[in-house]
């Protein structure tokens, strides 16, 4: 059978970018120590958002995403919290999948329902943070929208 050598081309490329691209990840991993975000399976699943103080400046935050906030426990779609504060946030969804991003911080994850999603990061400046919806979830969801604030 002759394979056109453009196709040849192509199937090589493609094995190439593959190759970079799984030495990337591993690179990442191993040498930057870049986490890539998984499933979380040793915490209970939970249907409403709570603030957890582990150590001083240490949070747990169970944040359930449903149509259309964030709800960190009591309705509340924002929290405060002291600058230097380490924070592991436990994602999960109520109903659709919606998207949890963090402005100017690197959390960037997905809510699914029935699944947890776990990302730590420190806030180290004070100021408003942002959270947003980031996957379309239906009429009210460039309303959806959270807070955290960190205060000096
Ligand atoms: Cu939730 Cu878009």
């Amino acid at each position: 059978m002759k394979i056109d050598p453009f196709e040849k081309l192509a199937m090589i490329g493609g094995g190439v970018l593959l190759a970079i691209f799984l030495l990337a990840i591993i690179y990442a991993n191993f040498d930057l120590s870049i986490k890539i975000p998984t499933c979380e399976i040793n915490t209970k699943p939970f249907t409403s958002g709570a603030v957890i103080e582990t150590s001083p400046k240490s949070y747990e935050v169970h944040v359930v995403a449903r149509m259309w906030f964030f709800d960190f426990g009591e309705n509340q779609n924002e929290i405060t919290i002291s600058t230097g504060s380490r924070v592991t946030f436990f994602l999960t969804s109520a109903d659709v999948i919606h998207g949890f991003k963090i402005i100017n911080k690197d959390i960037n994850m997905m809510a699914m329902l029935g699944v947890i999603g776990r990302l730590e990061t420190t806030f180290d400046k004070p100021g408003e943070y942002l959270i947003v919806c980031h996957e379309y979830c239906g009429i009210g969801h460039q309303g959806m929208y959270g807070k955290i604030k960190v205060t000096e």
